[in-house]
This record gives structure tokens, C-alpha cells and sequence, in this order.
């Protein structure tokens, strides 16, 4: 049975809200403050694919936001050219003029909702995908981005995720979900945790880390690696 999507958020209203959005994911040291060890998810996610392609020449960062990845990717690889995908033109801007400060590369702005992305074959070494993929819908969408994904790699290309994850059994999601509401409510009191959880039961769609990965392996991936999990959290990635 086809899951209805209906009631969530559309692509322009997700638009709208990152657009008033760009100063708070816009902090390098604290990345995303609602995402479980989003310092470290970052610093593995870069590492793993400054490791996986030593040579690289280029990257894509998919919903880039204001350009937190990429900047990070750029102080263990320089002088990249960098592809910069993202809905919102406010956080492109943004992410241009920090990404462009960093780089001798080339500095590209694509701002259209990442399943339109139109990328040539065989052609990035490194793509990144930090909290964004969770706005994708049904299985079509997810299988449409890990194959294009897969397609615009070089052989030896590597691509890593880092973000928000379900469970396949509603009762352990369940404990994650309370898990993730205590650890919201620690950072910002009852009101906060409602307006977080408010906006992700709207906006999001996460799927369960098993079900990115065995994607991964059908997209054609050959090495597919997580580097961390804790709660509803997750980074992982696959080298082509
Ligand atoms: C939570 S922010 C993360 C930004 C950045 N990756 C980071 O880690 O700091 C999610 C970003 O994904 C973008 N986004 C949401 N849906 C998208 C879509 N369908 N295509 C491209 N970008 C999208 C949003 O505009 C937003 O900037």
C-alpha cells in the first residue's frame, strides 16, 4: 500500500522556512543544535572521504544549507570545485560567499529541489548529504537519488550521509523518539521540543539506516561503511 504524503509539508513551504533559517546553519563549530553529535557526524563524514579520495577535484554537497560541509570538507581538501544544491536561494547565497572565501575552485549554485538535479556521469569524487535527505518522500524518491548519486560519481567516488533515521520496529522507534524529546527538552525546555517535533512530524520523512544502506547496495555501492550511530541519528556513506 502506497503511503499518502499529502499532508506533509511541500517543497515550497520547506523552502520558505530555510530561507528565514540561514544565520542558525550558518555555525561551523556547532553545525545543526538538533541533531545528536552533529560535530562529530561532520568531522567523520569529511574525514571518511578525505580518506576514501585523497585526489579529490569535486564535490557535490546536496541541500547544502549555508555551507557547513563543504567548509569543512575544504579544510582537509582544498581548493575543490564545489556544486552547491539546495531550495533556498538565501542559504545558496550564503554558502557562496563562505564557500567561495576557502576555495580556488570552481563555486557552483544549483538551487532546485535535489531530485531535478541534472549531474553529469562519472564526474564527482566526493558528494555529501547532511540532514537533508530525510525530505525525500516514497521509495521512488530515495531510489531516484541514490541512483543519480551513484551515476555522477567517478569509480572510487564516495558519498556520505549524515542524518535523521527511524527504526524498523515502531517499539524501538519509540524509544528513540523519547530519547530524542528528552534530548531536546534538555537543550531548550518543553516548548522548544514541541516546536522541533511540530516541524519534523511536518517536514520529514527519515527512513531507517537499513533500508539507506541496503540502497546503497543496489544503487551498485561496492564498499558501504557506518560510521556512527547514536539515537535517531546516523552517518554513513558508500564508495563507488
Ligand atoms: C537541515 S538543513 C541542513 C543544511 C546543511 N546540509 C548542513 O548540514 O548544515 C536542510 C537543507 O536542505 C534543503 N532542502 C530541503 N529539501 C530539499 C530538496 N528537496 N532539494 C534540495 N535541498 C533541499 C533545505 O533548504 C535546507 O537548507
Amino acid at each position: 500500500m502506497k503511503t499518502d504524503y499529502s499532508k506533509k509539508a511541500t517543497n515550497q513551504e520547506i523552502k520558505e522556512r530555510f530561507d528565514v533559517d540561514v544565520e542558525r546553519f550558518s555555525n561551523l563549530e556547532t553545525g545543526q543544535q538538533t541533531t545528536i553529535d552533529a560535530p562529530l557526524t561532520m568531522e567523520l563524514c569529511t574525514e571518511a572521504a578525505k580518506y576514501a579520495n585523497p585526489q579529490a577535484a569535486n564535490l557535490l554537497d546536496i541541500g547544502c544549507g549555508a555551507g557547513n560541509y563543504t567548509l569543512k570538507m575544504l579544510s582537509k581538501a582544498a581548493n575543490l570545485n564545489c556544486v552547491l544544491n539546495d531550495l533556498s536561494m538565501p542559504m545558496l547565497q550564503k554558502a557562496k560567499e563562505r564557500v567561495s572565501a576557502q576555495t580556488t575552485g570552481t563555486v557552483t549554485l544549483i538551487q532546485d529541489d535535489m531530485r531535478n538535479l541534472d549531474l553529469p556521469d562519472n564526474h564527482f569524487d566526493i558528494v555529501l548529504a547532511a540532514a537533508t535527505l530525510h525530505h525525500l518522500r516514497d521509495d521512488d524518491d530515495w531510489e531516484l537519488m541514490f541512483n543519480k548519486i551513484y551515476k555522477a560519481l567517478k569509480p572510487g567516488g564516495s558519498f556520505w550521509i549524515s542524518d535523521l533515521i527511524i527504526h524498523e520496529s515502531a517499539l524501538i522507534n519509540k524509544l528513540f523518539e523519547d530519547k530524542y524529546d528528552s534530548h531536546l527538552e534538555k537543550l531548550g525546555g518543553p516548548e522548544y521540543r514541541k516546536k522541533v517535533m511540530d516541524y519534523v512530524h511536518y517536514e520529514d520523512t527519515p527512513r531507517s539506516l537499513n533500508y539507506q544502506l541496503a540502497l546503497l547496495a543496489k544503487a551498485g555501492f561496492s564498499s558501504i561503511e557506518v560510521l556512527h550511530k547514536n539515537s535517531c541519528f546516523a552517518a554513513f556513506g558508500g564508495i563507488k
